[in-house]
Order: structure tokens, then sequence, then C-alpha cells
């Protein structure tokens, strides 16, 4: 029988902690092994049941500290990983996970998600692959990143019992409201909400484009002047400024930080599973789980859906945000 959600050795918390930034490098400059490995501790102790990874953050140097922070505490945990070589296909799915499990250090993950459908993706063999790693009990349940309609469809096509999609979804990016909410409804999907503050825009510690560290400024809302960004796409860097300002003004309005509304924005929104933020030390963590018991109310949450509703029009119903909106996913 296909694993859902519920069946998962232990339920998926509110929130979930991402492992990118682990990885430090050219997208997050330096980061301590140390910082890294005492933020899951602060996590798992904080209540946080999943950590979600990637061989693609630092070529498996965010799995390997997932592995060495998790060491003596792998039953308390869920782990999400994925698999991301080019191309993908039978073979190099197989291997991916593999590899991924020597790195954590176990012998199965808990989900294993597609990271990137490419137009290479042999999708097929990528789905037989998965269940193969599954029904070997290396892999629990099943899982994608970034599908949009047509590839739930296709993925549908080859397989069944796929539990989540993860996708950007924020204040700041709203697309899979357009079509995949219902999409992932409709396959008994949960979503896994990444970025859920903009990589630290929805701090609010930003004020100005040039303050924000140009690895962050790869997505649609940025134009694509950024020598890091592959979108192509004008960007809308006025409109997220002033969409940033009328969601600050809601949060002083409530003496709230922008980070806490934000994320408790997210658990208010439907279809969703779980918030995987991503945090570099306890001190985020510990600002971060505050908004799990922050309950919004339907004034907060009406004026919240008009103060970002143009933006989310201007950026449109294609959930990819590094690429152009043009690429069909
Ligand atoms: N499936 C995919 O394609 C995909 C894509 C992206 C991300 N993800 C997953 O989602 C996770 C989270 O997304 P993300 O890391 O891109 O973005 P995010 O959670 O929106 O932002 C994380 C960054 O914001 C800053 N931050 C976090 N808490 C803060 C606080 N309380 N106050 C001030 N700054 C704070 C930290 O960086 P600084 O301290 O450096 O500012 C942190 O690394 C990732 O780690 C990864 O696991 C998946």
């Amino acid at each position: 029988m296909n694993p859902r959600l519920a069946d998962l050795p232990f339920p998926i918390s509110k929130f979930s902690l991402g492992a990118w930034a682990f990885a430090g490098g050219a997208m997050w400059g330096n980061q301590d092994e140390k910082n890294s490995i005492a933020t899951v501790h602060a996590a798992m102790d904080a209540g946080v049941t999943m950590i979600d990874t990637a061989p693609g953050y630092g070529h498996g140097v965010s799995e390997e500290i997932v592995g060495r922070a998790i060491k003596g505490r792998r039953d308390q945990v869920l782990i999400a990983n994925k698999v991301s070589a080019v191309p993908l296909n039978y073979e190099t799915t197989i291997e991916c996970c593999e590899t991924g499990l020597k790195r954590l250090q176990t012998d199965h993950v808990d989900l294993l998600q597609i990271h990137w459908r490419r137009d290479d993706t042999v999708i097929d063999e990528v789905v037989a692959a998965m269940e193969k790693l599954r029904d070997d009990g290396k892999v629990l349940a099943l899982g994608v990143c970034n599908f949009g309609p047509k590839s739930l469809n296709d993925l549908f096509e080859h397989g069944t019992g796929w539990i989540t999609n993860q996708l950007a979804y924020n204040l700041l990016w709203r697309a899979n409201e357009f079509e995949i909410t219902d999409a992932c409804a409709s396959h008994d999907m949960g979503i896994l909400c990444y970025s859920p503050i903009q990589q630290g825009l929805l701090t609010g510690r930003f004020a100005t484009v040039d303050e924000v560290p140009e690895s962050r400024r790869r997505t649609r809302h940025f134009s694509s002047d950024s020598e890091l960004s592959r979108h192509g796409d004008a960007g809308n860097e006025a409109l997220t400024l002033a969409t940033l300002d009328r969601i600050r003004t809601i949060a002083a309005g409530l003496g709230e930080s922008m980070a806490d509304l934000s994320l408790a924005w997210l658990l208010h929104q439907r279809g969703v599973s779980s918030v995987i933020f991503g945090a570099r030390t306890p001190e985020q963590v510990a600002a971060n789980m505050k908004a799990e018991n922050l309950k919004l109310d339907t004034a907060t949450l009406n004026a919240l859906d008009e103060a970002t509703s143009e933006l989310k029009t201007a950026l449109g119903s294609n959930a990819d945000l590094w690429n152009s909106e043009t690429r069909i996913i």
C-alpha cells in the first residue's frame, strides 16, 4: 500500500527545518558547522520533526552535516531528501538516493522528492526508480518539488501515491493559489512550503533592492540584471518593495514581527502540510517557532490578502520563481 503523510513514523510538525543554508558557499556565505548542528538540535528540541535537505545543497555538504547532526537521534526525526542528477533517469535516481543515504549515515529517508523536473528528466524512469527505492525500504514515501499542473498530470500517468509537492509559497509568492493548490488537493498531496520568508525579505531587514544580497536576487521578484539570475524577465522590484511596506504596516498594527506574521499566515492557508523555514542559528529557530501559536483572525487574513494580491497578479500563476514565466512546469 502507498504510504500517506499520516503513515509516516510520526506526524510532520507544522514547521520543518530547511538545511540549504548549512551548505554556505556562494549562495549563503560562511556558515559554521557547529552553528548548523546546534540549529538542528534546537529545532528538534522545539518540536520540529522533519528536516529537508538535498544533494544539490553544496554538492552533498548539507546532507553530510544533517547526517552528523542527527547521529544518535535518527529515530526522532523525519528526513526529507531529494534527487537531482542531470539528467535524471532510472540509474541516476537510484545512485543519487544511495549517495544521499551514505552522506546522511542512514539506511532510509522518510520522504524522497524529485527536486526539479528539467527538460531532460525521464519522468517514467524516475517514477519507476523511486517506487523501487520505496519497495526496497530505502524510502518510506515519495514526493515532488516545483511541480505545476502539467508535471503533476505527467507524474500521475506513471505513478500513484505520491504524497507531497514542495513549492515556494509565501506572502510575496502565491503562484500556487491559481491552480496548483487545487491540483494537489485532487491528488491528495500535501503542500510543503519553501522559502516561507522569501530568503529573509519578509523579515523586513532589506530596505532597498541593493541591500538584498546578490544571491537572493535570483527570483522573478527581481530584474534579471542580477548576475546569478536565470529567468530573463523584467522583475517586479517596485511592487515587491511596496508590498513589503504594506505587510510591515499590518505587522506593526498587530505588534508582531513581519517574519512571525508571514510564517503564521502560511499555517492558515489551504493544503499546507508543513512550512519549511531555513535557519542558520538556534536563535533564528527560536524566533521562527514563536509563529506556531500565532492565530490570525479573518480581518487580518483579509488585510494580508488585499496587501499582496496586486503582486500575486503581477507575478502570475507559474510557480517556478527562478525561471522565466514562459517555462511550462
Ligand atoms: N525544493 C526546492 O526547490 C527548494 C528551493 C528553496 C528552498 N528549499 C527548502 O526550503 C528551505 C527554506 O527556504 P530558504 O532557505 O530558501 O528560505 P527562507 O526559509 O525563506 O529563508 C531562510 C533564511 O532567512 C534567514 N532567517 C531565517 N529566520 C530568520 C529570522 N528569524 N530572522 C532573520 N532572518 C532569518 C536566514 O538567513 P540569513 O541569516 O543569512 O539572512 C535563513 O537562512 C531551504 O533550506 C530548503 O530546505 C527548497
